[in-house]
């Protein structure tokens, strides 16, 4: 499955394939979005289909979907589960509280309300995603189409009053078009540098009409599994 890896591969498949130790037959189990969470999708099908371990999993995007289909894991939704043992993610930075930024993949909205149906959230990373504070990686934030501009002039209001180092703000693109959601919704990244608070930039962003959810996870992680490229794992 691993064939020829670049360090940074073998980092992600490090703490990937540690994760899945944590998943036993029977469970329902989030599968989280991105190069990371791919591994662990990768390795689950292995254990499905080399150890018979018997899962349910419920995907955060289509992209995820299709390769859990593709290895032989069996999918249903949220609404089918209803409530989850555990989910697996990726994220694009974590701090000393296990608080996240996530998004980067576009995918945050379902990553959080199926992070948030689980009795138990682990992130999966490699040593890079390790920040003294939030804020270096742009937050994404989820917007409805509908008068994305005027959201963004009122996110653009509200990071006046926080403690943030940045205030750039910026429609994520796919080419010539604005990237979309699964959800049908725009994606604007804030280039904040550096968060101070999260917690509270987390409740202020989520207050503003038509932004659907931000990328900030605060108090949802409970494990992070840090892979290393000579293949040592990490638990925090
Ligand atoms: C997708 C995410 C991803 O988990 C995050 O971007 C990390 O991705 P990768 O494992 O490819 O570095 O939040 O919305």
């Amino acid at each position: 499955m691993t064939g020829e890896l670049s360090p940074i591969d073998k980092a992600k498949f490090a703490a990937a394939k540690r994760a899945t130790a944590f998943v036993e037959s029977g469970m329902k189990v989030g599968l989280g979005t991105g190069s990371t969470a791919a591994w662990m999708v990768r390795c689950l099908g292995e254990r499905v289909r080399d150890e018979g371990l018997r899962i349910k999993g419920v995907p955060t995007s289509t992209r995820t979907a299709d390769l859990a289909r593709e290895v032989g894991i069996e999918v249903i939704s949220l609404d089918e589960a209803r409530w989850l043992d555990l989910t697996i993610d990726g994220a694009d930075e974590f701090d000393a509280d296990l608080n996240l930024i996530k998004g980067g993949g576009g995918a945050h909205l379902q990553e959080k309300i199926v992070a948030t149906a689980s009795d138990r959230m682990i992130v999966i990373a490699d040593p890079a995603k390790e920040v003294a504070h939030l804020g270096a990686f742009p937050l994404p934030v989820e917007v409805i189409p509908f008068g994305w501009k005027a959201t963004r002039t009122l996110v653009e209001e509200a990071l006046e009053g926080m403690d943030v180092l940045g205030r750039e703000t910026a429609l994520r693109m796919n080419g010539e078009a604005p990237f979309v959601t699964d959800e049908g919704n725009h994606i604007l990244d804030l280039h904040l540098k550096r968060i101070g608070n999260p917690r509270q930039l987390s409740l202020v962003l989520n207050q503003i009409p038509g932004l659907v959810e931000n990328g900030l996870f605060i108090d949802i992680c409970d494990v992070v599994v840090i892979g290393h490229g000579d293949g040592r794992v990490e638990i925090r």
